[in-house]
């Protein structure tokens, strides 16, 4: 029998955001993203779920170090976006700051940092009725 296994942990973070892509003119921008592109901006509860994949290990029967992953996203996703604005971190300097490139983002900052088993996937919930999903490669 197959020991893969996955685990899901949630995190959240609060920060803002603004809906606006400079390649395209203002009107549109304001067409495509409506209230979201509001000059001021907006904030959200992010959560961020955390999918680890792996082989069990036999003696623990665990996936993953959870301890150790809880510190690496702390570190890694919460302390870089807790309280700030996505539009003015680095990553977002040519993204739109949509739920799609936040989960994309994370993923990326994460995918090579998992202590063990492998990144499976990221969610974000940005509202109630806003889930977004990312699976990238594990080994890129
Ligand atoms: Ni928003």
């Amino acid at each position: 029998m197959s020991t893969l296994t996955s685990i899901t942990r949630t995190y959240t973070f609060c920060a803002a955001h603004r809906l606006h892509t400079d390649q395209l003119p203002d009107d549109v921008n304001q067409k495509i993203f409506g209230k979201c592109n509001n000059l001021n901006g907006h904030g959200h509860n992010y959560t961020v779920q955390v999918t680890v994949q792996g082989e069990l290990n036999t003696e623990t029967g665990l996936v993953t170090d959870v301890s150790q992953l809880d510190q690496i996203v702390q570190g890694t996703i919460v302390a870089r976006f807790d309280h700030q604005h996505l539009n003015f971190d680095s990553a977002f300097q040519n993204l739109t700051t949509t739920g799609e490139n936040l989960a994309r983002v994370i993923w990326g900052l994460l995918v090579k940092r998992i202590p063990t088993g492998q990144l499976e996937k990221i969610g974000v919930i940005e509202t109630r009725d806003n889930f977004f999903e990312y699976v990238g490669d594990p080994k890129s």
